[in-house]
């Protein structure tokens, strides 16, 4: 198939496909049907924005088939309220059930996640979910050990950062690293690709609210991010070659319930 084809029995020459397009890649003339440019497929990112714009849905793509491309169901629209009570309500949730989350649901969660923006779509997040208890156990071994040389080795650091409570937490079980978490989600890219980190950010906070919609609880985990270089967290976290943890988060559920909504400072807004 053509990169860009159009059904010329249902296109309506709106143009709506040409506007969309972030660089002008599909080309419009009054009358006329949109057609690509001749170097669409070098420069296309792939973002779909063509297909899934296109009123009629007249317009297919290599990439992102019309076929594949669910209709937006407009009924399940949610209102401002309901969005605004999601986002207010959502906590870093620090005690979880002594429950599992099946493997349907965390790959639900990355279903969505991976619909959070990415610079150019790159799609670059990839993930690691450890739901293994002894290979959560190397994990916390790790983190506790790496918090042991941060002691030793950067007292100033550590004190800043607590650290001397958040060890003594965990030689008494308590479990300030990764709270019990059934689940740990990792979210790794290549280490040199400079817009990883955002995008990895950005994936996980669509993961936590889907979570959130679904009644299970996540909490980012800090520490493992932090350390991730630490020789022996590195060893247990094993990511692919050339690959950087850019965002960790658990995941289980809560095991209590929130019934109002803590504040917030205000916002710093600065208006230009
Ligand atoms: C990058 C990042 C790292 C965090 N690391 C931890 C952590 O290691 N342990 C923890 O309990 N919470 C962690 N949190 C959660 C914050 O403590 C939490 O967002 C904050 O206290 C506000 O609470 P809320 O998320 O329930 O509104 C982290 C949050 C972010 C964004």
């Amino acid at each position: 198939m053509q990169f860009i084809e159009v059904n010329q029995n249902t296109c309506t020459k709106c143009g709506i496909c040409t506007e969309e397009c972030r660089i002008g890649l599909i080309e419009f003339r009054a009358n006329e049907f949109p057609s690509p440019v001749p170097f669409i497929e070098t420069a296309c990112v792939r973002c779909g924005h063509c297909v899934a714009a296109c009123p009629t849905g007249s317009l297919t793509h290599r990439a992102v088939p019309v076929e594949k491309c669910v209709p937006v169901q407009n009924g399940l629209q949610i209102s401002p309220e309901q969005c605004e009570q999601l986002l207010k309500s959502r906590r870093s949730i620090r005690l979880f059930k002594k429950k599992p989350v099946s493997k349907e649901i965390i790959n639900k969660l990355i279903d969505v996640a991976r619909y959070a923006p990415t610079a150019g779509n790159n799609q670059c997040v990839e993930w690691l979910v450890i739901e293994n208890p002894d290979r959560l156990d190397k994990i916390r071994s790790a983190i506790t050990e790496f918090l042991r040389f941060m002691i030793a080795n950067q007292p100033e650091l550590a004190a800043e950062a607590h650290m001397q409570l958040i060890l003594e937490g965990q030689e008494n079980g308590k479990d300030v690293l990764l709270h019990h978490a059934p689940v740990l989600i990792i979210t790794h890219a290549k280490s040199d690709d400079i817009v990883a980190p955002p995008a990895c950010a950005a994936a996980l906070t669509f993961l936590e609210l889907t979570a959130r919609s679904i009644g299970v609880g996540t909490c980012w985990s800090g520490y493992t991010m932090l350390s991730a270089e630490f020789p022996p967290v590195k060893e247990a976290l094993t990511l692919p070659e050339g690959h950087s943890n850019f965002g960790s988060m658990l995941v289980g559920y809560p095991k209590h319930k929130y019934h109002r909504i803590p504040t917030r400072k205000d916002p710093v807004i600065t208006w230009r």
